[in-house]
Parts: structure tokens; C-alpha cells; sequence
């Protein structure tokens, strides 16, 4: 039987469509788009051309936008560009951050900067006016995230972006699992810069772009070349470019979302008639195809391994770390439980998920769920 993977939030599996551009690509556009030659005009051309696609996904003009290696590049650029290289400065950030953005502010902490998390509600949402009232006169940054990637939930971030723009502060928006699955617009949101990766949109990993508002100043992360306005110097990567805009050509098509938010929903009512679950930031706006969902008692980690076994790839709210598997930092600020998040699994869909793909799950966790229990501390054994 094929399996089910319901774990696009972590990445998503690459499009016919995109590979078949990466191919022709990697085959036949090899030239040096800094080169004046044929060679390297065609190179050149495919770089502006994927350039484009990519702006237009999230409303920006194709000027403004600069390829990167991934997500974890635009936001590291997003986030120590904008701290002038003189002087200490102050840091607003949401404590549910990508650790992309959450590790940059606590590397500039050890920098002798000042950093301030706002943690959210227990739906998830952190509150505009706390992220506002966190703003100090020396605050040169504040970064919040457009979607969360475990919860999927929405954050409030046009209003902060506006209340940083009357101030005169550099507002960053982290909007890699945001992108392609709510509509996007840099100039609605009103952000100075904003990251997307092209693997959450079932484009080739290793490729992302950041949004750089016209005019604003942004100390380049990479020097040693002209390349991508002198914002990220280093030979430009043509093939992942072009197959970064045929995934954002496809993003564009959102008629999969409807449908996507349908089969979350019928998998949540499901899992509330069998069992006893939380559902994590359900009562806050969420992305269509995300579902976090604590099983009260169960063995997270188990679990996981149970539904692989059963052919079906999913995620705990946890994170690895130097070998140890930590409860989410994220479920955590949200006022859950250590062992409510050690009980959190994730499901996240994606366009191609299907009814038949949902209904299969849902057996599975009717029979998994029940065999997975954690162990009760203090119990005989
Ligand atoms: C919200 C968020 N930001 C940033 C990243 C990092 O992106 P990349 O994997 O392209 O480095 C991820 C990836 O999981 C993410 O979910």
C-alpha cells in the first residue's frame, strides 16, 4: 500500500512540474548569469524570470526580491542586516520564532544586545498590542512570524508591521510556512523584509528569497560579488532559481486550499469522536492544511513511530536536541503542559493530499492511539 505523508510542514515533496524545469535546467541553462555571452544571458534571463514569479506570489515587485539558500538565510539576513554594526541595541521578538530567527536574536544577545520575547496566548496568537507595548525607544528590530510552523497559526502581523513602520523600526516577517497556503502581500502586511523557502511549496530544497523593502538600508550578509544587487554576493544559482518560480507559479493556482481545510476538519472531528484531544490554536485563525493536536496520555514519540510503521508520515510537537527529544518550546509558551506536549502530534497537508489518504489515517489512529499510552510516573511496573 503507498504511503501517506502528512508531514508538509517539515517540506513538501517536489512537483512533476518543478523537477522537470530543475532538469532542463541543470542540463541546458549551466552558463554564468554574470556573463555578457549567450551563455550567460540565457542564465541571466532565467534568473529574472523565476525572480518575477517569485514577486508576484507575494505581491512584491521582481526588484525587490533576492534569492538565498533557504529560509534559514533569509531570516539570519533579515535579522542581523537590520543591527547597525555600532552601538547596543534592542530586539522585539515573538517567542514562538522559527529557531532560523529565535537563535539569530540570542546570538545577538551574546553580541550585547537586548532582546525581548513576547510569548503567546494558549490559542497561539501573540497579541499585537503586547508585541507593540514591548517597543522601546532603543528598539532597532521586531520580528514576528506570519504562520506558526507547528501550529499553523496566524499572527496579527499587519498590525505590528504598522505600528513599527510609524516608529521608524525595522519590521521582519518569517513567512516560510505562510506562503502559498494564505494569501500573501508584502505591501498589505507592510513588512520591511519577509522570508519564503521554496520547499514548503513543493519546490527543491536549498533555495529561499528575502523581501527587501525599496530604499531600506540592510548591512549584506554575504559580500565578495555584485550579484543580487550587492545584497548576497556568490555566483547565482540558476537551476533552484528557476525551479523556486515554477513552485511559485503553482502556489499561485490556491484552489487546493478549500478542499485541504475540508479534510484537516473532517480528520479533527474524527479524532474528537474517538478521543480525548486538544487541538491546538483550533479557536485562532490557522493555515488550511495544519493540525496540532494533543492526545491526552499518549506517547507522542510512539506514536510517530507507530504510524510509520503503518505507512503514514507524520510529527511530534517536539524537537531533537543534543540527543534528546525536548518538548516544543513553542506548545510550551502556550501554557501547555510538559506532558500534554509530549502527548502532540502534527499533521500537515498539502495540495496533493487526498479524502481516501485522510480516512486511512484516521483508521490507523483509531487503532494506534489506544496501544500508544505513556507510562504513568509512579506506577508499579
Ligand atoms: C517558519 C519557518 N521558518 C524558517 C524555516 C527554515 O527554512 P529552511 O528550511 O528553508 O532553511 C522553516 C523550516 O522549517 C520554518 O518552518
Amino acid at each position: 500500500m503507498s504511503r501517506i505523508y502528512l508531514d508538509n510542514n517539515a517540506t513538501t515533496p517536489i512537483h512533476p512540474d518543478v523537477l522537470r524545469v530543475a532538469e532542463e535546467s541543470l542540463r541546458e541553462v549551466w552558463g554564468n548569469a554574470s556573463s555578457v555571452h549567450q551563455e550567460g544571458q540565457r542564465a541571466r534571463q532565467s534568473i529574472e524570470d523565476a525572480r518575477e514569479s517569485v514577486a508576484r506570489l507575494i505581491g512584491a515587485a521582481a526588484r525587490d526580491v533576492v534569492f538565498t539558500s533557504g529560509g534559514t538565510e533569509a531570516n539570519n539576513a533579515g535579522v542581523f542586516g537590520a543591527i547597525p554594526r555600532e552601538g547596543r541595541h534592542h530586539v522585539v521578538a515573538s517567542a514562538i520564532e522559527h529557531p532560523s530567527v529565535a537563535e539569530a536574536a540570542a546570538e545577538l544577545e551574546r553580541r550585547g544586545h537586548r532582546v525581548t520575547c513576547v510569548p503567546p496566548g494558549r490559542g497561539g496568537v501573540v497579541p499585537a498590542a503586547t508585541m507593540i507595548a514591548a517597543i522601546e525607544d532603543d528598539t532597532r528590530l521586531v520580528s514576528m512570524m506570519l504562520a506558526n510552523n507547528e501550529t499553523g497559526v496566524v499572527q496579527p502581523v499587519a498590525a505590528v508591521a504598522s505600528a513599527c513602520r510609524e516608529r521608524g523600526i525595522h519590521f521582519h516577517c518569517d513567512a516560510v510556512q505562510g506562503a502559498g497556503k494564505i494569501d500573501l502581500d508584502v505591501n498589505a502586511l507592510g513588512c520591511d523584509t519577509l522570508s519564503i523557502a521554496a520547499h514548503k511549496m513543493h519546490g527543491p530544497k536549498g533555495i529561499g528569497a528575502l523581501y527587501v523593502r525599496r530604499g531600506l538600508a540592510l548591512n549584506a550578509h554575504l559580500v565578495g560579488g555584485a550579484q543580487e544587487r550587492r545584497r548576497r554576493a556568490g555566483t547565482e544559482n540558476v537551476p533552484l532559481a528557476a525551479a523556486f518560480g515554477a513552485a511559485a507559479k503553482i502556489a499561485l493556482d490556491t484552489s487546493w486550499r478549500e478542499g485541504a481545510a475540508r479534510l484537516r476538519d473532517r480528520l479533527e472531528t474524527a479524532m474528537r469522536e474517538a478521543f480525548e484531544i486538544e487541538i491546538n490554536g483550533a479557536m485562532a485563525p490557522r493555515l488550511p492544511q495544519t493540525s496540532n493536536v494533543t492526545f491526552r496520555g499518549a506517547d507522542g514519540e510512539g506514536l510517530v513511530i507507530a504510524l510509520d510503521l503503518h505507512g503514514i508520515a507524520v510529527s511530534t510537537g517536539s524537537a531533537c536536541s543534543s540527543g534528546r527529544v525536548e518538548p516544543s518550546r513553542v506548545l510550551l509558551a502556550m501554557g501547555i503542559s510538559q506532558d500534554d506536549a509530549r502527548s502532540t502530534l502534527r499533521f500537515s497537508l498539502s495540495r496533493l493530499t487526498t479524502a481516501g489518504e485522510i480516512e486511512r489515517t484516521i483508521a490507523a489512529l483509531r487503532d494506534l492511539v489506544p496501544r500508544c499510552t505513556r507510562p504513568v510516573a509512579g506506577a508499579a511496573s
